[in-house]
């Protein structure tokens, strides 16, 4: 069995380097999605641990669950994950699958750990989630690695099966995957310190492979975010594409504005207040400065959601 199958479209248009198929909406998933299905989502890693007995390091992963699907939204940094559903007594077998929302070390590390946990698991990511990945700081030279700790290679023997796809996908009945995201509102650049190798020396890094997990649920959409690093406004723009214009009841997750300038969080918050959504739930890179902007902007929407938090959605 190869270790990456690629499943990029053929009808094709390139995008950011990366062939994105001219149809992008979400497909319907085979057999009967039964929309009296509650959601889950159960935050097993943040920077931010309020409980006692429970962890917080740099990252995040989520555990998102309905009656008929579990799947795990990134892994954190290391095995905060594991702990943290062996505190909260969370049996991680049986998981449909992981989704690695970008390839940064802070959202892919914990994979190799819970694989050896829990055995042979699909791995849905980007092509570019698997690669290096560079910081260098303003001023500085110093390159920082910051992809993931390990090779897709390696982790064959540990039952990772990885679908790398740059394209929107149906992982099960109501779960949505968007691919890559078009970067359409330059209001939302990556910032600089993000780098690659090329053959003609380091260049600034889009981060391609940043995606995010779409649920369905009776009420409206609920959007599970990692670092977003394409931009908020970006992704639910693209998500509105692919879903004809589904409304979005909630988003959850960071939104990597830790070094936002008050612009960039005013101009946010100016394009959030177009959306009726009835949960802002913030955590992880989002910045602790458009945080309490969020917070006074959508004083009863707004929450953090620390590890242990369990939120649920009927
Ligand atoms: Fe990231
Ligand atoms: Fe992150």
């Amino acid at each position: 069995m190869p270790v990456v199958n690629c499943l990029v479209g053929q009808a094709s248009v390139p995008v950011m380097g990366y062939n994105i198929s001219r149809k992008r909406t979400f497909q319907n998933p085979p057999g009967e999605f039964k929309m009296n299905t509650s959601l889950r989502i159960t935050c097993l890693v943040d920077d931010c641990a309020h409980q006692m007995g429970l962890l917080a390091e740099h990252g995040l992963s989520f555990l998102v669950e309905m009656e008929e699907s579990r799947f795990l939204l990134d892994t954190g940094s290391t095995d905060v994950l594991l702990r943290t559903a062996e505190a909260m007594s969370i049996h991680l077998a049986g998981l449909d699958g992981v989704i690695l929302s970008h390839g940064h070390y802070d959202h892919t590390g914990g994979l190799p750990g819970l694989l050896r946990r829990v055995g042979a698991t699909r791995v849905y990511c980007h092509p570019d989630a698997c690669k290096e990945k560079l910081v260098v700081r303003e001023g500085s030279k110093k390159e920082i690695y910051a992809g993931p700790n390990w090779k897709a290679e390696e982790l064959a023997p540990l039952g990772a099966e990885f679908e790398c796809s740059c394209e929107p996908r149906t992982i099960a009945p109501g779960m949505r995957i968007t691919g890559q995201i078009p970067r359409v509102h330059p209001e939302e650049p990556v910032p600089a310190m993000f780098q690659r190798r090329t053959e003609a020396g380091l260049k600034p890094d889009d981060l391609p492979d940043d995606q995010c997990l779409v649920v369905d649920t009776p009420k409206g959409l609920v959007v599970v975010l990692a670092c977003t690093h394409a931009g908020i406004i970006n992704t639910l723009d693209y998500i509105d594409t692919l879903s004809g214009g589904q409304p979005i009841r909630a988003m959850v997750g960071g939104l990597h504005l830790v070094d936002a300038k008050p612009e960039r969080i005013r101009w946010t918050i100016s394009h959030l207040e177009k959306r009726n959504l009835e949960l802002i739930g913030l955590c992880h890179c989002t910045g602790l400065d458009a945080f309490c902007a969020m917070r006074q902007a959508f004083p009863d929407r707004v929450q953090y959601i620390p590890t242990g938090t369990v939120l649920n959605f009927d």
